[in-house]
């Protein structure tokens, strides 16, 4: 997806002469974009300040990962030996340390530039710094504008195309922010299944946060709550023990200024868990980048951590919110990015890969089109995510809930610069370290819904684990009505996704400003998920054994006896027939959703 570099020649005299031999370099285009994404518009006579700083990021070239990600497929193999031997901290920085080399060149360069507030991450793969426009502009052969979100009016300082000098161009992988413009979208919060109570509850959704009186409602007949939970998934009255729930840990990721409030996690705790009541248990709330106002809506942030409580008391639910905002300098010209908009994703996995205990499971329900993020960058965020498996934490993320793309075909284009007609995959859901989770809604039974998020990634490689259920599905005869429109709209190679389906069609309950509120999509699969995987870990913590860890080679293995096959329904997108469920792996359903009891059998 990303054009090879093309070589351009340009005379930097004076300026390099500080870094280089030469007094003229050659420079290699990173990253460059065909057109302005489609949503974006460029602010012709706004006025960018040559003075203003830019914070940037700069990924380093690691050679460790693929040792790396060959320990992650032993280490979360059931039938191997090095099963659940999870990497240490230092054992997983030590894999991701780019060469000395790599580090003085890179070093030398910002200096040069004299960039402030440098900061090297950890491992040393990646240092983000501040640099005025004038210089960055220099550095990168690059101009920068400043962008206009269409839809929300947000403005962002961005470019269409970066360069490298070529001798650093093997040693940095991405520079971040410069040609991306996406931001995280929530999940859900939007489908219900339909039936005649359901659309009287959606009526509410306009108007949320309505006080809902909760004796009206039915578990598992027009609401999901807990005990719905337990008996879909046939948890039985399974509970975390005490003993072990210090090595066990669910953390909650939180972007784009949503917050969680605690006082409404009470509040469910006190509904659900009556056994909390006058205990000292809470929501931890850890704020990787700050600060940011707390009366943004919090509709997302109090359904993602009450929903991850759900059947895991007494496990620590920890709320992260990222924000990644310092060091942020505003612009005398008010023409500056808003907080929360650079950097949805690496601040906080690198925190996470920092820590010596990181949580065992991390849910997150946000994601964008794939293709609005700059493939390195993704292949960073994604490899980061490897290293947490490798560290023994489940990632689970939400599918979306636009089923392959979106309603319409004109959204449905490719940003290659061919303009050709595609589904649309969702980043991180189509990163093959991460456990992909779609929705279904209904309770006995429960259904497949069309508009559950899937996807064929064209960034990621199908992943061994994965090859034969889904090259099985392909080669079968589930649609055989398929178009050569609808053929070419996807990487029939690509890393195929969800993993798994769980409830989001709900409606759920949770509190939002501390009132009742009703809330869905696959925004409450993914933590609904994550409550039951720290509820297997406990299960394995019991028996001396460590946690789960990276989930999908176990379920599209061992584990595969112990999820429920969904067989019928279809999933949608751009105005394409779509794909069909069918027997084993399908993008409707995945591979199913979990009937817990097998899973604790066959975990052990
Ligand atoms: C860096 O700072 C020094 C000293 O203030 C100045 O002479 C030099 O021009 C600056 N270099 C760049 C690239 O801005
Ligand atoms: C929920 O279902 C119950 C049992 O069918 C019904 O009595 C009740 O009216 C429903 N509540 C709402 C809000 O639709
Ligand atoms: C909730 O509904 C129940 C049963 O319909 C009723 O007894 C109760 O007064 C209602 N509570 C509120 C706060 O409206
Ligand atoms: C996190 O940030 C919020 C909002 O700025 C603040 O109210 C809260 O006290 C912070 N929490 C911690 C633990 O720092
Ligand atoms: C693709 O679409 C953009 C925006 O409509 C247009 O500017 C560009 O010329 C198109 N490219 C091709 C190859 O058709
Ligand atoms: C999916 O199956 C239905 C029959 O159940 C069929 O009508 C439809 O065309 C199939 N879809 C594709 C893409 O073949």
């Amino acid at each position: 997806m990303v054009p090879a570099p093309l070589r351009v020649w340009c005379v930097l005299a004076g300026l390099m002469a500080s870094t280089s031999a030469s007094s003229a370099t050659s420079t290699l285009v990173k990253h460059s974009l065909a057109n302005i994404p489609s949503g974006w518009a460029e602010l012709q006579d706004a006025h960018l300040s040559p003075s203003r700083g830019l914070n940037l990021r700069f990924g380093l070239s690691q050679h460790g990962f693929s040792e790396l990600e060959s320990l992650l497929r032993d280490i979360s193999d059931p039938v191997h030996p090095n099963y659940g031997k999870h990497l240490s901290k230092d054992q997983v920085h030590a894999l991701s340390k780019p060469s000395s080399t790599t580090i003085k060149l890179v070093g030398d360069w910002l200096g040069a530039y004299n960039a402030t507030s440098v900061k090297w991450s950890a491992s040393q793969d990646s240092v983000t710094a501040v640099i005025p426009v004038s210089s960055a502009e220099i550095m990168l052969s690059t101009r920068f504008g400043i962008f206009e979100h269409v839809k929300s009016g947000k403005h962002v300082v961005r470019a269409l195309s970066y360069s490298l000098p070529e001798d650093l161009i093997s040693h940095i992988d991405f520079v971040h922010p410069t040609t991306a413009f996406f931001d995280p979208l929530r999940h859900g919060l939007g489908h219900f299944a339909s039936g005649e109570d359901i659309a009287t509850l959606s009526s509410h959704l306009q108007k949320r946060p309505v006080a809902l009186n909760q004796s009206e409602f039915v578990s598992c007949v027009n609401i999901t709550d807990p005990p719905c939970i337990r008996r879909l998934y046939n948890i039985g009255s399974y509970t975390a023990d005490a003993a072990v729930v210090g090595n066990n840990h669910i953390g909650v990721a939180g972007y784009l200024n949503i917050w969680a409030k605690p006082d409404s996690f009470k509040l469910y705790l006190d509904d659900y868990i009556p056994e909390s009541i006058g205990s000292s248990y809470t929501l931890n709330i850890v704020n990787i980048t700050g600060p940011f106002a707390t009366n943004t809506v919090s509709d997302e942030g109090n359904l993602d951590t009450q929903l991850a409580v759900q059947v895991a008391y007494p496990i620590p639910v920890t709320y992260y919110t990222t924000n990644a905002v310092p060091p942020y300098i505003p612009d005398q010209n008010q023409d500056g990015e808003q907080p929360g908009v650079n950097e949805p994703y690496l601040d906080f996995v690198e925190y996470l890969l920092g820590l010596d205990n990181p949580p065992t499971v991390i849910t997150t329900s946000y994601g964008d089109d794939e293709q609005t993020v700059p493939k390195d960058y993704a292949n960073a965020v994604c490899q980061g995510f490897a290293k947490l498996g490798a560290r023994g934490v489940s990632v689970i993320f939400s599918s979306g809930d636009q089923g392959l793309g979106t309603g319409n075909l004109p959204s449905c284009i490719a940003n290659t610069g061919n303009n050709a007609t595609t589904f649309l995959p969702n980043f991180p859901a189509s990163c093959p370290y991460v456990t992909t989770v779609g929705e279904t809604q209904g309770f006995f039974p429960q259904e497949t819904l069309s508009a559950s998020g899937a996807g064929f990634s064209y960034y990621f490689e199908r992943p061994w684990y994965q090859d034969a259920a889904v090259s099985h599905y392909l080669a079968g005869s589930a649609n055989p009505n398929e178009t050569p429109l609808q053929s070419s709209m996807y990487n029939h190679r690509g890393r195929a996704y969800p993993d798994i389906v769980c409830i989001g069609g709900g409606p759920f309950f949770d509190y939002y400003y501390n009132r009742w509120d009703i809330g869905g999509g696959t925004s409450a699969s993914a933590p609904t998920v994550a409550s039951m995987v720290a509820l297997l870990n406990n299960w394995r913590l019991q028996h001396g054994k460590p946690t789960m860890g990276f989930l999908n080679p176990f379920l599209y293995g061992a584990g595969l006896k112990g999820l429920v096959d969904m067989t019928e329904g279809y999933v949608n997108g751009c105005e394409q027939e779509g794909f069909n469920a069918t027997e084993g792996w399908d993008p409707v359903s995945g591979l199913g959703y979990f009937d817990f009891k097998k899973l604790q059998s066959l975990a052990l």
